[in-house]
């Protein structure tokens, strides 16, 4: 029998009230009584792994079943977008990574990363009552800090260019405080306690977010106007002011819209407009460009 997910809205945190320390492990064991048995056999949780991509893709080559998600309580080398490391502190966050194997163009496949940053969105709205926003293309914020980020690898066949499998990775800063971050990133990333003042039990979010993926992978990729609606709502780089990097070239404009396609439409100083689909976008806020 599935159990039903309680709704997280608890206590607000308050030192001293013992909420500080506590620690919601992730297991198998805490996680499936709220998934059906056929789910339950494919989500693996595992208390330490190098990162739950590089797992994943070990698995994928092997043949792994589509739909298949590992989670870790800690990642050793967590990684992120553009060469980056992903900090993965032990048991404060969430490190998930579904095999994904959907139909579809190439060039539509790169909109699944958009799609997974509305799924885990609402994912976050349903447990902890707040909406984060979405910083164009995949992150997630709260009070203007990253709290979520999404790294999308691909494998294709050889000649045939045909997406052979796609592992979606969603790193999500849950219980963490500020001194758990590094101190370069002190100021343009948070967790979802820092911001709300809540403990947030990590179990819910995490089949929280298994269902959204879940459903997300039923909607593909008829559902799209549903998921562009949410995504442009909720995005909080259009009407800002972004530097646009790319290629080592640096670029200063405002982001209009997001296009059909997830795309961002960029109006420069100058009067050019330009669609941007990949680089580095940063927008200008309290702490500069983040
Ligand atoms: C980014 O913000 O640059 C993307 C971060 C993605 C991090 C997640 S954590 C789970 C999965 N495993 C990894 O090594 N990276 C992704």
């Amino acid at each position: 029998m599935e159990k039903q997910l309680g709704k997280n809205r608890n206590k607000v945190e308050r030192p001293g009230s013992g909420m500080e320390k506590k620690i919601d492990l992730l297991t198998e064991q805490k996680l499936y009584p709220f998934l059906s048995e056929e789910r339950q056999k494919t989500v693996i949780c595992l208390d330490c792994v190098d990162s739950t991509n590089t797992y994943l893709k070990r698995l994928a080559k092997e043949g792994a079943k589509e739909g298949t998600i590992i989670i870790a309580n800690e990642q050793t080398a967590g990684r992120g977008r553009l060469g980056r490391s992903f900090q993965s502190k032990k048991n404060t966050g969430i490190y998930m990574s579904m095999l994904m194997h959907p139909k579809g163009a190439l060039e539509n496949i790169s909109e699944i990363t958009a799609w997974v940053a509305v799924a885990v969105s609402k994912a976050i709205e349903q447990v902890t009552g707040v909406k984060p926003g979405i910083k164009w293309v995949n992150d997630l914020v709260l009070n203007g800090k990253k709290i979520c980020g999404i790294l999308t690898e691909m494998a294709s066949e050889g000649e045939s260019g045909q997406v052979k499998y796609l592992i979606v990775g969603i790193g999500i800063n849950v219980n963490n405080h500020k001194e758990d971050f590094q101190k370069e990133i002190q100021n343009i990333a948070s967790s979802i306690r820092e911001a709300t003042g809540k403990f947030i039990s990590r179990v819910e979010l995490s089949v929280a977010i298994i269902r959204e993926l879940d459903l997300l992978c039923q909607r593909w990729p008829d559902e799209k106007e549903k998921y562009l609606q949410y995504y442009k709502e909720a995005c909080v780089t259009t009407g800002k002011e972004v530097r646009i990097i790319q290629r080592g070239m640096e670029r200063i404009g405002v982001a209009e819209n997001v296009t059909e396609e997830f795309h961002l439409q960029i109006r420069y100083l100058d009067g050019t407009k330009e669609i941007v689909s990949n680089g580095e976008v940063s927008v200008r806020g309290m702490y500069g460009y983040v």
